[in-house]
């Protein structure tokens, strides 16, 4: 079912103990057209850190989003396609772009995608070209490269409702297996397709037994990736070394939920009868709920200090940063080790929260990781700990250069 084997649970651990850094993939250059604050922009950087200093409202964070395209999604705003393109003098252009060069895990490759103003009033389109030839859709992009980030918009997670929880989730498990993009929209598709015969009365059985055995089917492959992903995750953290622990607290993760349950105890293709069979059963219960009362979608992300043993939403606000850093630079270099090369992390804002001692460890793991790693902040003093193994870039009104 696997891009990348996620079942063998314990082959890389020791190099995840050693700590020994690997390479990651990186990016070599980056080209924008007409993306948000930038009309156009050509940005050469080397495998190490990418420090972004600049006031707010530069650009920094649209860099970051640029990069994230290359990830199966809308990036990291999760922006409407429109919305991204350069409004200037309250016009908007027709489309975007935004290409890379990337030493990836299978060498050199250029990426890109976009939207395409497509000529005679034709609806714009998303383009994905690798090597300059149109790709399927950007779940290829995952191929070659694999990215992980963390915004402030992240800084609720464990205080807000399950969706945030599920995407955060979703994003971890897309560097794994590059299907997951896919299968969680034909699970959404008939999810909404079967709540609108349930709407509208539609009798016709055949077509919502149809939809239900797609929600069964591509909901199981879903949560059976996302509970394993988790494990995984939860299993190479637990594993280490508890010394090292502070000032980035170790989290006890666990993914929760019915059809996870079910999981644990019987074969996938068990439990996607079972699902099918409850959805059928509960067609006049869901008609008046206006949703689906079960399914995937239903599932939530379980996060615990462990050392303390609580639940993080109930951890300081600092506690709970110190344990978001924590889990992606554990799901970073679990993916590295999986991948043989490690994600490449975007890390939005990050630094402004820690202080100096916290500042200095997350240089060190991120150099350790190995990763190219993409940091933004308001003002350059704030990367001091990279000292010279990193390349500090000032950003100033959708210009970038070299400090
Ligand atoms: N589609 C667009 N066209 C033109 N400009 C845009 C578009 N979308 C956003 N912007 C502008 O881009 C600028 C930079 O935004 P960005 O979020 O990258 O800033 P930033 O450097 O991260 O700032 P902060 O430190 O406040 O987070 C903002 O002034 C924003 O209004
Ligand atoms: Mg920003």
């Amino acid at each position: 079912m696997t891009t990348h084997d996620i079942t063998n649970r314990n082959a890389p651990s020791d190099r995840a103990q050693s700590g020994a850094a690997m390479t990651g993939a990186f990016i070599r250059r980056l080209d924008l057209t007409t993306f948000r604050n930038y009309a156009a922009l050509r940005l050469d950087v080397d495998r190490t850190p990418v420090l972004l200093a600049g006031a707010n409202g530069s650009g920094k964070t649209n860099l970051l989003e640029a990069v994230s395209f290359f990830a199966p999604g809308r990036g990291l705003r999760r922006a409407s396609l429109p919305d991204v393109a350069r409004l200037s003098d309250g016009v908007s252009a027709p489309g975007w772009a935004v290409a890379v060069q990337v030493d990836g895990s299978h060498g050199p490759v250029a990426l890109g995608t976009g939207l395409e103003a497509r000529p005679g009033g034709a609806a714009a389109r998303r383009a994905v070209r690798i090597d300059g030839e149109p790709a399927r859709g950007q779940a290829a992009f995952a191929e070659h490269m694999s990215i992980v980030w963390l915004t402030p918009d992240m800084d609720r997670l464990f205080m807000e409702g399950g969706t945030a929880r599920r995407q955060f989730v979703d994003r971890m498990v897309y560097g794994f297996d590059a299907e997951h993009a896919r299968r969680l929209s034909s699970y959404e598709q008939a999810m909404r397709g079967r709540q609108r015969l349930l709407r509208d009365g539609v009798g016709d059985t055949a077509w919502l037994a149809a939809e239900e055995e797609s929600m069964a089917a591509a909901g199981v492959a879903i949560a059976a990736a996302r509970r394993e992903v988790v494990a995984r995750l939860d299993a190479a953290i637990a594993a280490e070394d508890s010394v090292r622990e502070e000032p980035f607290p170790r989290a006890g993760l666990v993914f929760e939920g019915e059809v996870e349950t079910w999981l644990d105890v019987e074969p996938a293709l068990a439990v996607e009868d079972r699902l099918r069979e409850l959805l059928a059963r509960n067609r006049s219960r869901d008609a008046e709920a206006g949703r689906a009362l079960h399914g995937a979608h239903r599932s939530d992300l379980a996060v615990r200090h462990r050392t303390k043993d609580m639940p993080a939403a109930l951890c300081s606000t600092g506690e709970q940063k110190a344990l978001l850093i924590a889990i992606v630079l554990a799901h970073a270099r679990l993916l590295g080790l999986a991948r043989g090369a490690a994600p490449v992390i975007l890390l939005d804002e990050v630094a402004a929260h820690l202080d100096e001692g916290r500042r200095g460890a997350l240089a060190e793991r991120i150099l350790a990781l190995g990763a190219q790693a993409w940091l933004s902040g308001t003002d350059a003093g704030l990367f001091e700990a990279f000292g010279n193994n990193a390349q500090l870039l000032d950003v100033s009104s959708g210009r970038v250069s070299a400090c």
